[in-house]
C-alpha cells in the first residue's frame, strides 16, 4: 500500500487524482493561437525587430520573450522601454500599424499547411474523449489567421485581442473563454508558449501546459517542446 507521507506534492497530485471525485475533471483544452497552434509568434519577432532597429535598438531573442502574449501596444511600450525612448502617441500608433502591415505580410502567406505538425490530431483525439476545445489569443488578427489555416471549425469558443480589455497576463481572456464554454475555469487547462501566457492560466485558476523551453517557463504545471508532442493521458494528471 502507498505510504502518502512519503509522496513529494507532484506525486501526491497524480495519487489523488485518482479518487473518484477528482476523475475527469479537466472538460476543455484552451489553445492560444501565436507560437502554439502556428509559427505566428516568429513573424510578430521578426516585424518587432525590424521596427526596433528602425528605432535603433536592437531587440533580443531574449527580450521578445517579454512581449509573448501581450498586446500590440504594451509590446511597443515594452521595446521603447528598452531603448530609453519615448514618442508621442499618435506616433505610437502609426509605427504599431506599420509593425502589424510587415506582420501581415507574413502572415497572408500561410496556408493550411502551416498548423504545427500534430495539432489538428491532438485536437481531434481530445474532441474524441469528450474534451471541449477553446481558443484564448490575445491578438487581433487572430480570425484572420484562423481563416488562413482553415482551422475555425475546430474550436467550440474563440476569444481574441478585440473581445478583451486586459491582455494576459491578465486572467480576463481564459475566464471569458471557460465562460463562452460554459465551464468552471478548474474544469480548463491552457496551453501556452508565453511566460504572461502561463501566468495567466494560473491566476484563472486552470492548469497550463507550457509549450517551449522548461526554463523560460518553470511556472507552468507541464511543459513540452512541441505541441503535437502532447500525450492526452496527461490531461487529468497535471
Ligand atoms: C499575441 C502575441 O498572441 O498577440 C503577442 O503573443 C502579440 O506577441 C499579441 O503582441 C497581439 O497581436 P496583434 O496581432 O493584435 O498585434
Ligand atoms: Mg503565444
Amino acid at each position: 500500500m502507498t505510504n502518502f507521507f512519503r509522496l513529494n506534492e507532484r506525486e501526491l497530485r497524480k495519487k489523488t487524482v485518482t479518487l473518484p471525485e477528482m476523475k475527469n475533471l479537466i472538460k476543455a483544452v484552451i489553445f492560444d493561437l501565436d507560437g502554439v497552434i502556428v509559427d505566428t509568434a516568429h513573424y510578430h519577432y521578426l516585424a518587432w525587430k525590424k521596427l526596433a532597429a528602425e528605432l535603433g535598438i536592437d531587440l533580443s531573442p531574449q527580450d521578445n520573450e517579454r512581449l509573448k502574449g501581450v498586446s500590440r501596444m504594451q509590446s511597443l511600450e515594452i521595446i521603447l522601454d528598452l531603448g530609453g525612448v519615448s514618442l508621442p502617441e499618435k506616433q505610437k500608433e502609426t509605427i504599431a500599424s506599420k509593425k502589424n502591415r510587415w506582420f501581415l505580410e507574413y502572415v497572408d502567406q500561410m496556408t493550411p499547411a502551416d498548423v504545427f505538425p500534430g495539432v489538428k490530431e491532438l485536437i481531434t483525439r481530445l474532441k474524441k474523449n469528450g474534451i471541449k476545445i477553446g481558443l484564448a489569443s490575445s491578438s487581433k488578427n487572430a480570425a484572420r489567421v484562423l481563416e488562413l489555416l482553415q482551422i475555425n471549425d475546430l474550436f467550440d469558443a474563440v476569444v481574441d485581442g478585440t473581445m478583451i480589455v486586459n491582455s494576459k497576463p491578465d486572467p480576463e481572456i481564459f475566464i471569458l473563454a471557460a465562460h463562452k464554454l460554459q465551464l468552471q475555469p478548474n474544469e480548463c487547462v491552457v496551453f501556452e508558449d508565453a511566460e504572461a501566457g502561463v501566468e495567466a492560466a494560473l491566476a484563472a485558476g486552470m492548469k497550463c501546459v507550457g509549450v517551449g523551453d522548461p526554463g523560460q517557463l518553470r511556472i507552468a504545471n507541464h511543459v513540452i517542446t512541441k505541441t503535437g508532442q502532447f500525450e492526452i493521458n496527461e490531461l487529468q494528471r497535471l
